[in-house]
């Protein structure tokens, strides 16, 4: 980091300078912390659209050149040659496992996957057609019940021992979060399985009769794990850090982000597409669907097309859409109705001017809908995987938050528009 440039703020013909700050790539920052001090002004950025809220070494994107990287590397080359458990521990620690750090890994996440006896009873206090993402935040909420005194966040073998914890029994929660909305009884996880195995197990194994996963298939659902695992300073990540900066219970912490990914603007996208994929029902409403998606006086949008950051294609979607080829050939369902109808509508997409020049392409949730169903998990299952897969993102910038020499309590300042002050009248005045 430099600070030898600076920006210069002339207001009411009061000149103050500030630093400009560089990191390793992307826009440089005004470093305004000391500008209150300075001009008694605050600056106001709603919704944080030029607002850098920390520095952070986990994430980087680039929307115009479609660049995603977790700690430097590219996720086309994490998803080519990793796992979805070598993803955690470059993005907890910064660089990928050798061998034996592997071993020593998966041991230690293996110790923390069954649930506590107690904990599974808390399903029953829900009713069994409530929503999963609402059974999520409830019971990993109550996982610092179990997981509190004692916890000493500023220890980093503390910390360690929770993110761990979060990582081995993600899986087990949402797995029991469906078992319970079917009626099926829980099934315990199975050590002896790969990470996206074991999930499919608990997932889709009953007592009754034997339950192999498919490994075309599961390698499919590590592959949206790693995809999902982080993307830098999005809404949920800076709830977590916002909720954690005052020094919260970590497992409220993350049930803090589920919370946020739970809507629609966030993680409910896929749900909206598949959604949109019924609605639309045939092949040959896909050009009525486009001309209403291009007619400025519809709101209908194609769901899974367009992203807020990626202006070029979404390296993730480009993955994705290799995933769901593999999946719905290994499955026969490459005639599938929906999927057929999916594919038109990329095509379409594509080649069509509107589009083109909105620069709207698939986004990964356009696929990774697709690939989740054909797995067999509900649509309304699908923003639990999510939130599955992008605990190690929160939980990782969580940990970086608090190990920040720099890190202060999150707190916002606001621009006040309500009365001026005025005095309270008796009530008979009133
Ligand atoms: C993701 C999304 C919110 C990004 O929005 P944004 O960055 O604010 O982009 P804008 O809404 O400014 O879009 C730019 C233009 O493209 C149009 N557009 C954007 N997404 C579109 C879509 N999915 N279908 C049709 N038109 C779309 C907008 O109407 C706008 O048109 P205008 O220039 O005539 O006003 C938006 O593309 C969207 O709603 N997509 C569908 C939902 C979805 O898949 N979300 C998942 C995100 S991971």
């Amino acid at each position: 980091m430099t600070n030898q440039r600076t920006a210069t703020l002339t207001i009411d013909g009061q000149t103050t300078e500030f630093p400009i700050m560089s990191g390793t790539v992307g826009p440089d920052v005004v470093d305004i912390r000391s500008m209150y001090g300075k001009t008694g002004m605050f600056t106001y950025d709603t919704g944080y659209l030029s607002t850098a809220s920390c520095k952070s070494s986990i994430t980087y994107i680039d929307g115009d050149k479609g660049e995603l990287w977790y700690r430097g590397y590219p996720i086309e080359q994490l998803a080519e040659n990793c796992d979805f458990l070598d993803t955690c521990y470059l993005l907890k620690n910064g660089e990928l496992p050798n061998a034996a750090q592997k071993e020593e890994y998966l041991t230690s996440i293996k110790k923390h996957t069954l649930l506590h006896e107690q904990l599974a009873k808390f399903y029953q206090g829900f009713r069994r057609d409530a929503h999963p993402m609402a059974i999520m935040a409830g019971v990993v909420g109550a996982l610092s019940a179990f997981y509190h005194d004692g916890m000493d966040i500023s220890d980093q073998a503390h910390r360690d021992v929770s993110i761990n914890r979060l990582i081995a029994k993600m899986p087990t929660i949402v797995a029991m979060a469906y078992k319970y909305s079917v009626g099926q009884p829980f099934m315990y996880p199975r050590n002896d399985l790969d990470y996206a195995s074991n999930f499919m197990y608990m997932m889709f194994a009953t007592p009754c009769e034997e339950y192999k996963p498919n490994p075309v298939l599961a390698k499919a659902l590590d592959r949206i794990f790693i995809l999902h695992a982080d993307h830098e300073q999005n809404a949920s990540t800076s709830t977590v850090r916002l909720a954690g900066s005052s020094g919260a219970n970590p497992y409220a912490v993350i049930a803090a982000g589920i919370a946020c990914l739970w809507g629609p603007a966030h993680g409910g996208a896929n749900e909206a597409c598949l959604q949109m994929l019924e609605e639309i029902g045939d092949v040959s409403r896909v050009p009525e669907y486009i001309k209403r998606a291009k007619d400025k006086n519809d709101s209908f949008k194609l769901m899974g097309f367009g992203h807020r950051v990626y202006k070029n294609f979404d390296p993730r979607a480009k993955l994705m859409r290799q995933t769901c080829y593999e999946v719905l050939t290994e499955l026969g369902l490459e005639n599938d109705r929906l999927f057929k109808l999916a594919m038109e509508l990329e095509r379409i997409a594509l080649e069509d001017e509107y589009f083109i020049e909105k620069k709207l392409y698939p986004n990964v949730d356009f696929y990774s809908g697709i690939v989740q169903k054909a797995l067999g998990i509900p649509t309304s299952m699908f923003t639990c995987i999510f939130a599955l897969a992008r605990t190690i993102g929160w939980i990782t910038q969580w940990n970086e938050m608090i190990t920040d020499s720099e890190y202060k309590i999150g707190r916002p300042r606001q621009l006040y528009v309500g009365p001026a002050r005025r005095d309270v009248k008796p009530v008979e005045q009133r």
